[in-house]
């Protein structure tokens, strides 16, 4: 039986007393999520240290992971956080002096600065400026040339929730140059679906819809990049002989593998597999769905209320879990002030407030949110 949007609220504490409706910033934890991080710390204290147990617990979190972003295990590596994610395609792959990347303006810096920085390398940055917060396909493509060898974009906008359909991003563009994605704000609240999406690379930290802790993350590395990405930082994980200390053997496995250098972050690991767990069994299908039913609530109650939103979606495909608001007259910083005092908990970016349900919050956090507001 899929576990239902109540059974998972009561592996929540936080919910007993906050309407937390913050997942697009950071997630609260579950209680299998901590228990399971509690389970790794205890061994680690009190026994020998099992290698073998603990790789085999993280290749099956690898696979869960696969099963979320409906992929092969052998296609994802664990990253400490988006920005490295990022970082790794930025620092991995061959540039030469002249190439660009394409990206789009007013995306989380994680997409942002580490494509910056290969200014010392010659490549340039195109940001794609949007008028009314949409991202139109054909106008990103158009600002890709011979020379574009990443278009790095989000999956859904952190700042006004915008989704961005893939598939019709791939189509516009072609099949050059390579797609990467920073699906932080999509995955484990938006169906990802890499056999349909031709993505070339696409990662994610766990610490906010995917509901894990902090620190770590999962990218998927497809065929082609596989090809072109060096690894930046090369340990014993990466290569074939991981177990082979003395004669030295630099044959990289031929998998995502090959980016994990070494010591993995197993906590971490086994926390964001249990918060994998958790969203697998409710179906990535009908967390989609309850996650967009509550924020189309917002949607449609906040206008009435006297708040804009940032982003009125034109078409259902441009929604997400993502409401970014304002009132026309009040101050953000005293209504976000105001409504965490009654134990509302949404984020206050520059002059507006966003407010981020998951699947397991209730129409009644939803009502606390409306009916806290000042009209
Ligand atoms: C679109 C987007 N990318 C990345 C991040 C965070 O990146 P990292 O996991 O490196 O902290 C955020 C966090 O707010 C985000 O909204």
């Amino acid at each position: 039986m899929p576990l239902t949007p109540a059974e998972m609220r009561a592996l929540f504490p936080i919910a007993q007393r906050y309407a937390y409706l913050d997942h697009a910033a950071i997630a609260p934890l579950a209680i299998p999520v901590r228990s399971t991080m509690d389970v790794f710390l205890t061994r680690q204290t009190e026994e020998p240290f099992e290698l073998a147990h603990w790789e085999r617990l993280r290749s099956q979190v690898r696979s869960r992971v696969g099963e979320l972003l409906s992929t092969g295990a052998e296609s994802i590596t664990f990253v400490k956080n988006t920005t490295s994610g990022l970082g790794l395609v930025a620092a991995g792959l061959d540039w030469a002096n002249g190439d660009n990347v394409v990206g789009v303006d007013r995306e989380f810096p994680a997409n942002v600065y580490p494509w910056m920085a290969l200014r010392r390398k010659g490549v340039e940055l195109r940001l794609y400026r949007s008028k009314d917060g949409r991202i139109d396909a054909a106008a990103l493509a158009r600002l890709c040339d011979g020379r574009t060898r990443v278009l790095a974009v989000s999956a859904v906008q952190f700042w006004n929730g915008f989704r961005l359909d893939l598939t019709g991003l791939r189509a516009a563009v072609g099949d050059e140059p390579l797609l990467v994605v920073d699906a932080i704000q999509a995955a484990g609240a938006m169906r990802i679906d890499l056999r349909q999406a031709s993505v070339d690379f696409l990662c994610a930290g766990a610490q906010k819809w995917l509901l894990g802790p902090i620190g770590i993350g999962c990218a998927y590395v497809g065929p082609r990049m596989l090809e072109r990405l060096h690894p930046v930082v090369i340990g014993t994980d990466s290569v074939i002989r991981d177990e082979e200390y003395f004669d030295y053997d630099l044959t990289l496995k031929p998998d995502a593998r090959r980016y994990e250098e070494t010591a993995p972050n197993y906590p971490g690991i086994l926390g964001m597999g249990a918060a994998v767990n958790l969203l697998l069994r409710a179906g990535m299908p009908a967390v989609e769905q309850e996650v967009l039913r509550l924020a189309d609530r917002l949607r449609d109650e906040l206008p009435q209320r006297g708040y804009e939103l940032l982003l009125k979606p034109s078409r259902p495909a441009e929604r997400s879990g993502i409401v970014s608001f304002r009132h026309p007259r009040m101050v953000p910083a005293e209504l976000h002030a105001r409504l965490r005092e009654a134990g509302i908990i949404i984020s206050l970016r520059a002059d507006f407030l966003r407010a981020s349900p998951h699947y397991y919050n209730s129409d009644a956090d939803i009502d606390r949110l409306l009916e806290a507001l000042p009209q």
